[in-house]
């Protein structure tokens, strides 16, 4: 009787969850994807390099893949204009045309155009911030043509400290966003202070969880404090968070992600040079699974081929816009020796569902196996702890079925292909014979403007699948030898061997 009751609260739950979404500006129903120019290029901004970018994008197919927005962070402005109620006044120099010249370019090229700013006095890097002017400000950026805001905390004169009190100010400019009645995703930026999770989902479309990231794999920083079993409660954000310290604060609010509404570990460092290769896939594999908004974060303009072959691995950014939009959670931590997990690098499985590309009852599986370790390690993760959510100690049904095993990274793009499609690029001036869609952009590329992720997915497009390596038997586990500082990540398909779940159980 316990179980039935147990079973029909269960379903009402993912019907409500189904339908209400979460902040009720129907974006972001998927992870956004795009590109902010913080992480490369910091407060060097202008006019030419946003369209320089968006233009990139477009030709190197980026766009296609899915990156949409186009995002401007902090620096921007030069005040506000006291002879035009207050507005805020683009810096002339960095923008000559103005902003609404520069949407338009960007939405000529059918993408979207971001900006930032701060619940604050001023922004992070001392200009003009929005607190008190949301209104005001909401309104220009609707009519420049703004369809993302990155809001950060900087300067909030103390009102933080409390989930309300953080709520409130990131509601007033949901609210003001919203009166616009331009559709304005919401990308709440508050480092992870006053736990966002539990209220963000309501007023915004994702919400940064840490403090910033940096172009490092492992790095201990005293900048970025918190670190092992407690990190999700850090009262000192700070930045210059390393890869696995942000991992690590990720690992224990995966379930607050949901359709509209995710958890947000920083734009991406791929491309920004600092890491090895091995590192990058793992750290671009790890926001995919955890669906994190996937926002570039390089200089596209001096993109390398094999950090454009990361970031168009179709297969991983479909895990990531995967329509259940269930993030991968963490299943175990191990050690070689005795010392605590959280003390050092480690090794972790994590898994998570992904929808049915079988047969519709039986959900795909997500497994990524990550070596923190220095030196490649043989890594093993058994069906019982891949499935420990559908029952723990081996009480799972998925046990007792056989799983096709497709490795994610199988089919990277090469080097060469990724050096054709830059070469081709008429936005870099290098092409010879213009956009060859048909050698780089058809064939073998994912278009997700022309068929969506999910629709690809429930087509069973093998651009989005992976590669077959093996198929695990009922009871069996997958064996791994991974990389230091790499990833294995796999996506495993219902293969045949049990009894179907009865419908009428539920
Ligand atoms: C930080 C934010 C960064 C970047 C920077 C700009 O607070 O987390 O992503 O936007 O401000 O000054």
């Amino acid at each position: 009787m316990a179980r039935t009751n147990f079973l029909i609260i269960a379903a009402a739950t993912a019907l409500l969850a189904g339908n209400a979404g979460a902040v009720d500006n129907g974006l972001a129903i998927t992870p956004q994807m795009g590109w902010d120019n913080w992480n490369a290029l910091g407060c060097d901004v202008s006019e030419d390099l946003l369209v320089e970018t968006a233009n990139l994008i477009v030709d190197y197919g980026l766009k296609d893949l899915g990156y949409h927005y186009v995002v401007l962070d902090d620096c921007w402005s030069v005040g506000r204009n006291a002879s035009n109620n207050n507005s805020l006044i683009a810096d002339p120099e960095k923008f000559p045309r103005g902003m609404a010249a520069v949407a338009e370019d960007i939405h000529e090229l059918g993408l979207g155009f971001g900006m930032y700013s701060s619940a604050g006095k001023y922004t992070c890097g001392g200009y003009a911030g929005s607190l008190g002017y949301e209104e005001l400000d909401a309104n220009t950026w609707a009519e420049w043509g703004v369809d993302y805001l990155k809001y950060d905390n900087c300067y909030n004169e103390g009102q933080a400290g409390d989930q309300k009190i953080s709520e409130a100010r990131y509601a007033t400019m949901a609210k003001a966003l919203n009166a616009t009645g331009r559709p304005i995703l919401y990308s709440l930026c508050n480092w992870g202070e006053d736990y966002p999770w539990n209220w963000g989902s309501t007023i915004a479309n994702s919400w940064r969880i840490t403090g910033d990231v940096f172009d490092f794999w492992d790095t201990y920083d005293a900048r970025c404090p918190c670190e092992g079993a407690d990190s999700w409660d850090c009262s000192l954000p700070g930045f210059h968070c390393s890869i696995t310290n942000i991992m690590n604060k990720a690992a224990f609010v995966v379930s607050k992600a949901q359709p509209g509404g995710w958890n947000d570990l920083d734009m991406l460092e791929v491309g920004n040079g600092a890491m090895t290769d091995t590192e990058y896939v793992a750290h671009f594999s790890m926001w995919a699974a955890v669906k994190s908004p996937l926002i570039m974060g390089n200089d596209i303009r001096t993109i390398l081929p094999s950090d454009l072959s990361i970031l168009s691995n179709a297969a991983v950014i479909a895990v990531n816009q995967d329509p259940l939009g269930s993030s991968a959670s963490r299943r175990w931590m191990r050690v070689p020796d005795s010392r605590d997990p959280y003390s050092g690098p480690a090794l972790q499985l994590w898994s998570g569902s992904l929808k049915s590309t079988t047969d519709g009852d039986h959900n795909d599986m997500l497994v990524l196996m990550i070596n923190g370790l220095d030196e490649a390690t043989t890594m093993n993760a058994t069906l019982a702890d891949i499935f420990a959510d559908s029952g723990p100690n081996g009480k799972a049904p998925q046990i007792q079925m056989s799983w096709e095993v497709r490795d994610l990274w199988a089919n990277r793009m090469s080097n060469a292909t990724a050096m054709g499609i830059i070469s081709a690029s008429n936005a870099t001036g290098n092409a010879t014979t213009g956009w060859n869609a048909t050698t780089y952009g058809g064939e073998g590329r994912y278009n997700a403007t022309k068929m969506s992720y999910a629709d690809g997915l429930a087509e069973k497009n093998e651009l989005l699948l992976g590669n077959v390596t093996m198929t695990v038997q009922a009871g069996g586990m997958i064996s791994a030898i991974v990389e230091a500082h790499g990833v294995a990540m796999y996506r495993l398909r219902y293969a045949g061997g049990d009894v179907k779940r009865k419908r009428d159980e539920l």
